[in-house]
């Protein structure tokens, strides 16, 4: 055997440290919501990792961070039984299903009081998962199958980064089977789909699905590129001295072994408490970024879960209480081709109205020709509608069998059913376009509704309706027609009262000062949101330099590739766009130039939030002054969040600060901090 030499200590060093970041990353990421490394500074370490280990092959034991996609394709997976089977949950569909429950489960521990502790959690969407560690390392993983026998798919499983490939800590039990749902985001599943409908792949129906696909193939490599997460709910087995009394103390243990648990896990007592967690649960369900299917509910206690036992195939000290259905059925009564701001021609489905998930749904997007084509769907059929969170509603299938005698073809139109210009479809992309930009009536309203939208120059009282009527009556062509429009002119509209009319000429005075970043925003060039127009006129500093800008140039721009760079200097090619820029100037349209980027930026990479009301600014000003320094503003508070502004009548989201110990501003604060930061001469924003 060969000695360490210095040379081969410090490899070995070197290569304990990689493994040591790279297994924190996951933890930090996965487990605590917190990430320590950029995705980059991740694959840097795992790359060289990759690197020492194939120069020194004896160096590579199983558990490295580089064998989640070691092995090859399988043939087929292997049979596992399950040492302690995997079994399913009664449901609860109401409120009177779940007291029913509280109330079987006390009259059989024989309690009176009804303070029993029940450990509450969501019911995730996907696919149940066991895991085996022996002496801490994963050794096997499998899919619950029958509930006796699943299949074996260990190598797919390593493959996912939630999944610890060796446990944290030091009091590591000896063995230990973890259970668990391997899942999909709502944001992972819109990119795999969208990029399976650009190249004409297989695209799955719901994020469910997706995951099942995706971890049932036979090459590792590919589960490997699937975006699949792993979120733990059970300690089937533990062969260990620390002996824990309650669910809910196993979990915390999950955790510290380097699992994700549920972060709206939730310890409750007694029937109300129970029920409020129910409700507010269905109520956060439209809001999260991954489907749940409603909550379950344990006994906390293990002893008491042992006491009621099971029947029959689920045990008598859980329930899943179900929420209503995201998927239903209805008729495709037509599709209309709705013309977008950019004249991108987006089919819509017009539904017989059905309730799904709670709402009334009479509108779903077809998505574009392949995606009519991909479902075979024709008009009169019967659909399957699904909205799941905050997605538009989608149609995923069609029910073939029931399809009537005299259903229709969905003829794509060969001319925009707006203007009638003859549409054209970019060789490569999916999207069929209007060409005729603001001739078209459509892109005119759509322009001119982003022109006057809240992020953009904020016309206060010009909605929808207006705009629609303002452009059919061609009162208005361009955006800069809005600031030629006089109060009796508009005083004449129907339902547009004189003290209207007033106030909206007020608002158009008010919105003619505004800030270069909004007016670019304003402009409504494809792809150049908020952001982009925010980093743009950082970056040029005045309008007449971006407009010159070369292709070059903007792709120099932060955040601004090829394509993006493509559309603004297009965009200022065009005649007719260079014309309604100055026809606004004209107009009035003004704002104080932007000093080019030698502004102070102490907030670059750090996410702000904002809650509640101020009193001396809106909220979108405290945002674009905090975007101004290089924050990013979310509407969400997270371990990430640097800080949080909080005014009078803020609610969860400050609870949530604290609960996170993250810091919280109030106005004077966030003042005081605003003006050192902005004179360049203020502390660092804290935390980082
Ligand atoms: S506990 C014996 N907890 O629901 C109890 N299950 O019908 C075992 N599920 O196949 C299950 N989230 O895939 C439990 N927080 C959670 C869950 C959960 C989702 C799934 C699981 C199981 C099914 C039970």
């Amino acid at each position: 055997m060969s000695q360490k030499t210095p040379k081969t200590a410090e490899l070995h060093d070197e290569v304990a440290r990689l493994r040591a970041e790279l297994d924190e990353a996951n933890y930090r990421y996965y487990v605590l919501d917190d990430p320590t490394l950029t995705d980059e500074d991740y694959d840097r370490r795992l790359r060289r990792l990759q690197e020492l280990e194939s120069q020194h092959p004896d160096l590579v034991t199983p558990d490295s961070p580089t064998q989640r996609v070691g092995a090859a394709p399988a043939e087929g997976f292997p049979e596992v039984q399950h040492a302690v089977p995997m079994l399913s949950l009664d449901n609860a569909f109401n409120e009177e299903e779940i007291a029913a429950f509280v109330k079987r489960v006390n009259e059989r521990l024989e309690r009176n009081d009804d303070d029993l502790a029940f450990c509450c959690e969501p019911k995730l969407d996907g696919l149940a998962v066991s895991l085996v560690y022996e002496q801490g390392v994963l050794i096997s993983g499998a899919t619950r199958g029958d509930g006796r026998t699943g299949e074996g798919i260990t190598s797919n499983l390593r493959t996912l980064r939630s999944i610890p490939l060796k446990l944290r800590g030091d009091s590591i039990p000896q063995l230990i089977e973890v259970r668990g749902e391997v899942y999909m985001r709502h944001s992972g599943f819109e990119t795999l789909n969208a990029r399976a409908r650009e190249e004409g792949s297989k695209v799955f129906a719901n994020p469910r699905n997706a995951a099942a696909g995706s971890l049932r193939q036979l090459d590792p490599r590919i589960t490997a590129q699937r975006p699949l997460e792993f979120c733990a709910y059970q300690v089937a087995r533990i062969d260990d001295d620390e002996v824990a009394m309650a669910h809910s103390a196993y979990m915390a243990r999950l955790r510290e072994f380097g699992f994700r648990t549920h972060p709206e896990l939730a310890l409750v007592e007694g029937s109300a408490a129970l029920l409020e967690y129910c409700r507010r649960l269905g109520e956060k369900r439209d809001h999260l970024d991954y489907d749940i299917d409603g909550a379950v509910i344990k006994v906390d206690d293990l002893r008491l879960q042992r006491e009621l036992g099971f029947v029959a195939r689920a045990p008598r000290w859980a329930i899943a209480y179900k929420f209503p259905a995201q998927e239903q059925t209805t008729r495709l009564k037509d599709v209309e081709f709705q013309v977008g701001r950019t004249g991108a021609i987006t089919p819509v489905a017009r539904l017989e109205p059905v309730t799904v998930a709670g709402a009334l749904v009479s509108n779903a997007t077809l998505h574009n020709q392949d995606e009519i084509a991909r479902l075979g769907v024709m008009i009169g059929d019967r659909v399957v509608i699904r909205r799941a969170g905050d997605v538009i509603p989608q149609v995923v299938r069609v029910m073939e069998d029931e399809r009537p005698d005299d259903a229709r073809v969905i003829e794509f139109p060969m001319h925009c059913p707006v203007c009638g210009s003859e549409v054209e479809r970019v060789e490569g992309e999916a999207v069929v376009r209007c060409p005729a930009g603001l001739f078209c009536a459509a892109q005119r309203k759509e322009a001119i509704k982003h022109f006057a939208s809240r992020r953009a120059l904020d016309i206060d009282g010009l909605g929808t309706k207006l705009i629609d009527q303002l452009v059919e009556r061609e009162w208005v062509k361009t955006p800069a027609g809005l600031f030629h429009l006089g109060a009796e002119e508009l005083a004449e509209l129907p339902r547009l009262g004189k003290k209207s009319a007033d106030n909206l000429i007020a608002a158009l005075e008010k919105s003619r000062h505004t800030t270069l970043p909004r007016f670019i925003y304003a402009l409504g060039i494809r792809e150049v949101g908020e952001a982009t127009a925010g980093n743009l006129a950082r970056h040029f500093g005045t309008l007449e330099a971006l407009m010159r800008a070369e292709l070059v140039d903007l792709e120099a721009v932060e955040d601004v590739g090829p394509v993006v760079a493509a559309h603004v200097y297009n965009f200022f090619q065009e005649q007719h766009n260079r014309e309604t820029v100055d026809q606004l100037i004209d107009a009035g349209v003004q704002w104080e130039e932007t000093e080019v980027s030698v502004r102070p930026q102490p907030l670059i990479g750090q996410t702000w939030v904002l809650t509640g009301t101020l009193e001396s600014m809106t909220r979108d000003e405290g945002r674009a002054r905090l975007q101004a320094l290089g924050a990013k503003v979310s509407g969400s508070v997270s371990k990430r969040t640097a800080g949080v502004v909080a005014g009078p009548g803020a609610g969860s989201k400050l609870a949530k600060a604290e609960e996170l110990n993250v810091e919280v501003l109030d106005e004077e604060a966030f003042l005081t901090r605003l003006a050192g930061w902005e004179s360049g001469d203020g502390e660092k924003g804290e935390a980082s």
